[in-house]
C-alpha cells in the first residue's frame, strides 16, 4: 500500500502541525470558509479534518465530504459525519450540492484542473476554494519541515504551490472557459479564499 507523510497518519498530529503552519489560526482558518456557505447542502472535497463539518452540524447543513485518506475518514465517520473514502480524480461527478468546497487542496489536481472544474461546477452553483498561495516548503527549520511533510498524498510528493499571481491568472483562464465569476473574499494567513459562482 503507498503511504501517506506522517503528517497524514494521525488526525490529532495533523492538527498540531497544522496549527505550527497557521500560527496557532489553524481552527480560526475555517471562520472565513464557512462565512461564505450557502444553502442546506455542502459538498466539500479532501476535507481533511472535520471542522466545516461540525460547523454544517451545528447549523443543520447537510454536508458530505470526500477524502483519499483512510484515517481522516474514519475520524470523520465515527464522528457521525458523512464521510466518503475515495480518490475524487475517479468520480465523474461529485455529489450535488448548494455549495462545493475545497480548502488547502486544489495544487494537487494542477496537471487536472479543466476536469476538475467541469465537475465542480456541475456539483454546485456555488464554489469556495480556499488555496495556499505561499509556499512554506522552502522556509527554514520547523515550519519548512512540516510543509514538506504536508506535501506527499499516497506515497506522491506533490512540488507544485500556486502564489496570488499563478492562482488568479489561472482561474481567469478557467472563467473564460467554463463561463464562471469569482472573487477574492480575503487572504488568511497563507491562504486565498475565493469565491466561485456561474
Ligand atoms: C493539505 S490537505 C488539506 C486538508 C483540509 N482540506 C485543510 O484545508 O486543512 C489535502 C487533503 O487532500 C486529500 N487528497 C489529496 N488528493 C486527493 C484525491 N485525489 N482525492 C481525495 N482526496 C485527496 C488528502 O488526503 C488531504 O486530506
Amino acid at each position: 500500500m503507498s503511504k501517506n507523510s506522517l503528517i497524514y497518519n494521525n488526525i490529532f498530529v495533523y492538527r498540531l502541525l497544522m496549527n505550527l503552519l497557521y500560527k496557532g489560526n489553524y481552527k480560526r482558518r475555517f471562520a472565513g470558509i464557512c462565512k461564505l456557505i450557502f444553502g442546506t447542502k455542502v459538498t466539500e472535497l479532501c476535507f481533511g479534518d472535520i471542522i466545516i463539518a461540525e460547523y454544517c452540524k451545528t447549523n443543520k447543513i447537510d454536508w458530505k465530504g470526500i477524502d483519499i485518506n483512510e484515517k481522516f475518514t474514519s475520524q470523520a465517520i465515527k464522528k457521525g459525519h458523512n464521510a466518503e473514502l475515495n480518490d475524487i480524480n475517479r468520480l465523474e461527478k461529485f455529489p450535488k450540492a448548494d455549495t462545493c468546497i475545497m480548502c488547502g487542496s486544489l495544487y494537487h489536481f494542477n496537471g487536472s484542473l479543466e476536469n476538475l472544474f467541469s465537475r465542480l461546477l456541475e456539483c454546485a452553483p456555488r464554489i469556495i476554494i480556499s488555496e495556499p498561495i505561499i509556499n512554506l516548503s522552502n522556509s527554514k527549520g520547523i515550519i519548512g519541515k512540516i510543509a514538506k511533510l504536508s506535501a506527499t498524498v499516497k506515497g506522491q510528493k506533490q512540488n507544485f504551490r500556486f502564489t496570488k499571481e499563478t492562482l488568479l491568472e489561472t482561474l481567469s483562464n478557467l472563467s473564460a472557459k467554463f463561463n464562471f465569476k469569482f472573487q477574492i473574499i480575503e487572504q488568511f494567513e497563507k491562504d486565498l479564499i475565493i469565491l466561485i459562482t456561474r
